[in-house]
């Protein structure tokens, strides 16, 4: 059976860290019941913090009504329980830890418990699906779809892998601008997609400046957001994006530069400093010093 889009109402997130909160919650905006299901049951209370937090914003900023915020949260169900976030699940999207291991583990347990219409998705930000696709029991209704921050960055990548079904990627185009995404179509597997190919290089680029001792990371961050004009430079990009992830990434590309970056990165995860989310990562949060009024000129 092909599905269309209005026979999806129950999505499924795996994993409710940073990206899963987020699609989780976009998903609940849009209509559809969401279950968010993780291993860690302590990642709930923050998950649904940050989910508040969301939702106010969106609210001050008139994006939606107070009643619709308070509809989206009724929406939305957190779980530890693998059959009960399965059960009558129509649309899954994966976001557990950016590992080959731990995805394979992962969705060889719902290939499982999952009915047998489930569509499955990977937001995996640099792996191939068709590493994990065989794991997934119907890699012809297996795809990627990527998010990058789901509410400020909202565009998706649709990356099929060469068993997915045709009508999957016309389904998820729908299913993007439904989830109030930009859809763009990436025609074959490729690391990085379409933005996360571009930014590695960027992130690499600015990983060795200061790895090979050329620059400090504020430099780095000040020549980037005074030449373009940006809110922040790639060390506040990478706080964002979370230091664990952007360290599992980097760990895992064969070149000495990338290692030795990896190396730097690693000694921030060793110490709990893993950005935005910890409050600390290359800058303190909620304040870091790129947001003062002084920092792109340099003048103390
Ligand atoms: N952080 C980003 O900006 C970003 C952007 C796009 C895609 N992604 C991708 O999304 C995925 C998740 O990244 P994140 O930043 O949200 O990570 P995260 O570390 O914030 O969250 C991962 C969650 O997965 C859970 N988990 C681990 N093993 C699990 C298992 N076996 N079953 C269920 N849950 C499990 C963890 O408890 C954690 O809550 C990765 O594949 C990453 O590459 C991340």
């Amino acid at each position: 059976m092909q599905l269309k889009l209005i026979d999806i109402k129950k999505v499924l997130i795996l994993g409710s860290g940073t990206l899963g909160l987020r699609i989780g919650l976009q998903a609940a905006i849009s209509g559809f019941n969401s279950t968010l299901y993780d291993i860690n049951e302590t990642a709930f209370a923050p998950a649904q913090k940050i989910q508040d937090t969301i939702l106010k914003n969106l609210v001050e900023k008139k994006l939606i009504s107070p009643e619709d915020a308070a509809a989206a949260k009724s929406r939305i169900t957190f779980t530890t329980d693998p059959v009960k976030a399965a059960a009558d699940a129509d649309f899954v999207s994966e976001s557990v830890l950016e590992n080959l291991e731990v995805k394979k583990k992962v969705w060889a347990q719902f290939a499982k418990l999952c009915p047998p219409h489930t569509v499955f998705t990977t937001n995996t930000s640099y792996l191939m699906p068709s590493l994990f696709a065989a794991e997934t029991g119907r890699p012809e209704r297996f795809c990627a779809f990527h998010f990058h921050d789901v509410f400020i960055a909202n565009v998706v990548d649709i990356m099929p892998h060469p068993g997915t079904s045709p009508w999957v990627v016309d389904l998820l185009m729908e299913l993007g601008r439904k989830l109030n995404q930009t859809p763009v179509f990436v025609k074959k597997e490729s690391p990085g997609y379409i933005f996360n190919a571009m930014l590695v290089a960027l992130i690499g680029a600015a990983g060795a400046l200061v790895t090979y001792d050329i620059a400090s990371i504020e430099d780095v961050d000040r020549s980037w957001m005074g030449n373009f004009k940006m809110e922040r430079g790639p060390f506040g990009i990478l706080d964002l994006i979370g230091l664990e992830t952007v360290w599992h990434v980097t760990h895992s590309l064969p070149d000495a530069k990338s290692k030795k970056f990896a190396d730097l990165l690693k000694t921030y995860v060793d110490a709990g400093k893993l950005g935005v989310k910890t409050g600390e990562g290359f800058y303190t949060y909620p304040n870091p010093r790129f947001q003062e009024i002084n920092f792109i000129t340099g003048a103390v």
